[in-house]
């Protein structure tokens, strides 16, 4: 006799066996493609950081700077006047909201000991003196063990940081009193001096794919039941129930015949 839950069981395993065949396939394109648009996204975010730390610095240089000092002559004072003061008082202030991005206005004789740059930075000011058309790199990088996304942009001087960057003589008194007649002189116009560099825990973008994956795969499990339910439903009314009734009438015209009572005579 027809084995009517051996059709609807086999249906069920090999729907089950295809799951759990694909899960890891599927799950390991899902987080593949899921880490490399939240990557891109985190760079993008960094870029957009980083570019508001430049737009920042020119605003100052280029407008304030030159605004204050037709009121102050040849006084200074950083808090008006200095581009990488107001940059890292904006990322300080903005990192209070975004912990997780850090700012840096490295140089490789800085004039504040806090801009210093580290091995790593001192190879981005390097490379970005090397290869001049680049305006921007990004990448990832190791530090204090914990890997990072990084996009860094060079500083380059123009004619107008002379005045504070060149001989110690030309610069305003106050520059000397407070950092000293050594740092961040003897700059010519035209020069990589420095990097702006934004790094990014790479560990933010591997939680949000991982969780964005979690739920994915729950998606594709519950879709999966779904099919599951239906292709049992379909098997029930398209096959199970007709061969009932055809198995239901056979048994009929076998008892007929055995009576010798034949239903079509
Ligand atoms: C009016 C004076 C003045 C001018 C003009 C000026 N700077 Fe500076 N610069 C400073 C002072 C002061 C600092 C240190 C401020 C601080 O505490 O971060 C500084 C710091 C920097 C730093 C951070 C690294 C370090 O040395 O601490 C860079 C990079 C820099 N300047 C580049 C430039 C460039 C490029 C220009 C021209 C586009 C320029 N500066 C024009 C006064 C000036």
């Amino acid at each position: 006799m027809f084995n009517t839950m051996s059709l609807q069981l086999r249906f069920a395993l090999l729907l089950t066996v295809i799951f759990f065949v694909s899960l890891p396939l599927v799950g390991a394109a899902a987080y593949y493609v899921l880490q490399k648009n939240i990557n891109e996204d985190v760079f993008e975010q960094a870029e957009f950081f980083l570019n508001t730390m430049e737009s920042v610095r020119h605003q100052v240089g280029k407008v304030m700077r030159p605004a204050v000092q037709k009121y102050m002559g040849t006084r200074f004072d950083a808090r008006f006047m200095s581009t990488s003061f107001a940059a890292r008082g904006v990322a300080e202030r903005l990192n209070k909201k975004f912990p997780d991005y850090s700012f840096r206005h490295t140089s490789l004789n800085p004039r504040n000991p806090i801009n210093q740059a580290d091995s790593f930075e001192k190879d981005i000011i390097l490379f970005f003196s090397k290869n001049r058309e680049t305006k921007e790199t990004k990448g990832f990088i190791m530090r204090d063990k914990a890997e990072f996304f990084y996009v860094a942009k060079p500083v380059v001087t123009e004619s107008s940081c002379m005045q504070c960057h060149s001989l110690p003589g030309n610069a305003p008194r106050e520059i000397i009193s407070v950092y000293g007649p050594t740092a961040a002189f003897g700059w010519q116009p035209d020069q990589v001096v420095a990097a702006l560099i934004v790094y990014v825990p790479t560990k933010l973008a591997k939680t949000h794919a991982f969780k964005a994956l979690l739920t994915f795969m729950l998606l594709y499990a519950a879709v999966f039941l779904v099919i599951l339910y239906i292709i049992d439903r379909a098997i029930v009314s398209a096959i199970i129930k007709p061969i009932k009734k055809l198995t239901e009438a056979a048994e009929e015209l076998r008892e007929y015949s055995a009576n010798d009572q034949s239903p079509f005579s």
